[in-house]
């Protein structure tokens, strides 16, 4: 096993089983059908529910630090411009109309009120979470790297999916990444649901990458047999610095309380330089993310999550594109991307940043080239970490 000096014994992946059973939800139908569940990729429906026993933080867009309004942006060389419903099927595309359609704060409000009936974690999921927890201990990233990791509660993350669900399109179809992945519980999350086509994550800390790719490679075992279980997930160790921007992904997430100014600038770079990026979670409000570093997006709404093992809590804030005014950055940001033409697997017509290139090839190639990837990549690692002290040459007493 590796040096790497991990409170969890790793050893304690071993013994863990996928026949762990996970509590049946009270809620679901089904073995993950999820009973109570108001999907909207567009227009928010509106809530019917009455019971709303406590007053959520909600705060509707208070477009501040807005850039300009969407309205007032220069679509015309977009060529790829869709009505609502056209976007809402195809969530590669910017759309000129949904961008205009701030969603009401009194929607939003009455879906934070919802929550409570509607964010109800997949059975798939809590077993997800129990595999991770019993590997890496109930404190999750705190074994790797301090209480400052941060990491969401299981029913904060599922909230996360459910708005987003809600308000950004995010579905099957979606590309998810995770800048920042630690122990890889959101991409997880998101492979189980909504199973998302590819749900990549990038850890620059080796320990944590280490940890995550011990956790994910059971989930993947068991989603050859399981259906239930997501499969598209890949978890690399890398520095988001080498990526020069989003694409392919739809939705970036990133648990960035404390990242350094340095990286906000370059992620805000990678964001406005992207194609097919349209939606950005951060824990930062509109201040940071729109007027100190410059990210082209507006603010939907923002949500208030707690943190696992401290209790803690933090708001998400939930952010879409908003497209430049001087346009032709599809071209641009092509060439910036080096695209490959043709002898690939990777869909022509989503452009992908070379740092990404591989992982979404391996999720293309199915659910068992990922989970050769994982296990491989995971021993690599593990030999890599071998003390290569040489062996005592034994000698026969006798000789
Ligand atoms: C607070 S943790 C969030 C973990 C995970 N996203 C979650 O929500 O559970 C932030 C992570 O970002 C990682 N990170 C910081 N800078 C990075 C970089 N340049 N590239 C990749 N990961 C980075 C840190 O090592 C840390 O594990």
């Amino acid at each position: 096993m590796p040096r790497i000096s991990s409170p969890v014994k790793p050893k304690a992946a071993k013994r863990l089983s996928m026949e762990d059973k996970a509590p049946k939800s009270p809620t679901r139908s089904g073995s993950s059908g999820r009973k109570v569940a108001t999907p909207s990729k567009k227009a928010p429906s509106t809530p019917t529910r009455k019971k709303t026993p406590k007053t959520p933080v909600v705060t509707p867009t208070t477009p501040r630090y807005r850039k300009k309004p969407a309205a007032e942006e220069d679509f015309s060389s977009d060529s790829d411009s869709e009505n609502v419903s056209d976007a809402s099927n195809n969530p590669q595309r910017l759309s000129k109309k949904f961008l205009n359609n701030i969603p009401d704060p009194e929607d939003i409000e009455k879906s934070v009120k919802e929550l409570k009936d509607t964010a109800i974690p997949l059975n798939a999921t809590k077993k997800a979470y129990s595999i991770v927890h019993k590997f890496t201990g109930s404190l999750g990233g705190n074994g790797a790297g301090g209480p400052i990791y941060g990491e969401l509660t299981i029913k904060s993350m599922q909230k996360v999916v459910e708005m987003m669900r809600q308000y950004m399109e995010f579905d099957s179809s979606s590309r998810f990444i995770d800048v920042g992945a630690g122990l890889g519980k959101p991409n997880m999350h998101v492979a189980m649901d909504p199973k998302v086509e590819f749900s990549y994550g990038i850890e620059v800390n080796p320990e944590r990458w280490y940890l995550s790719l011990s956790n994910l490679k059971p989930l993947l075992k068991a989603s050859l047999d399981d259906e239930e279980m997501g499969k598209n997930v890949i978890l690399e160790k890398g520095d988001i610095f080498d990526a020069k921007a989003f694409d392919p992904f739809t939705h970036v997430y990133m648990f960035d309380i404390g990242f350094p100014g340095k990286l906000f600038s370059h992620l805000s770079e990678m964001f406005n330089k992207s194609t097919v990026s349209k939606y950005l979670i951060s824990y930062y409000g509109p201040k940071k993310i729109i007027g100190k570093y410059g990210f082209d997006v507006e603010l939907m709404f923002k949500l208030p999550v707690s943190m696992h093992g401290s209790g803690e809590g933090h708001t998400g804030y939930y952010y879409r594109r908003v497209a430049k005014k001087e346009g032709k950055k599809t071209s641009k940001a092509k060439k910036a991307l080096n695209l490959v033409e043709s002898d690939d697997t990777l869909p022509l017509d989503v452009p992908c940043d070379d740092l990404f290139k591989e992982a979404w090839r391996k999720v293309i190639a199915g659910p068992e080239a990922t989970l050769k990837w994982t296990t491989e990549t995971l021993s690599e690692f593990e030999d890599s970490q071998r003390p290569s002290r040489e062996r005592v040459q034994r000698i026969p007493y006798n000789m």
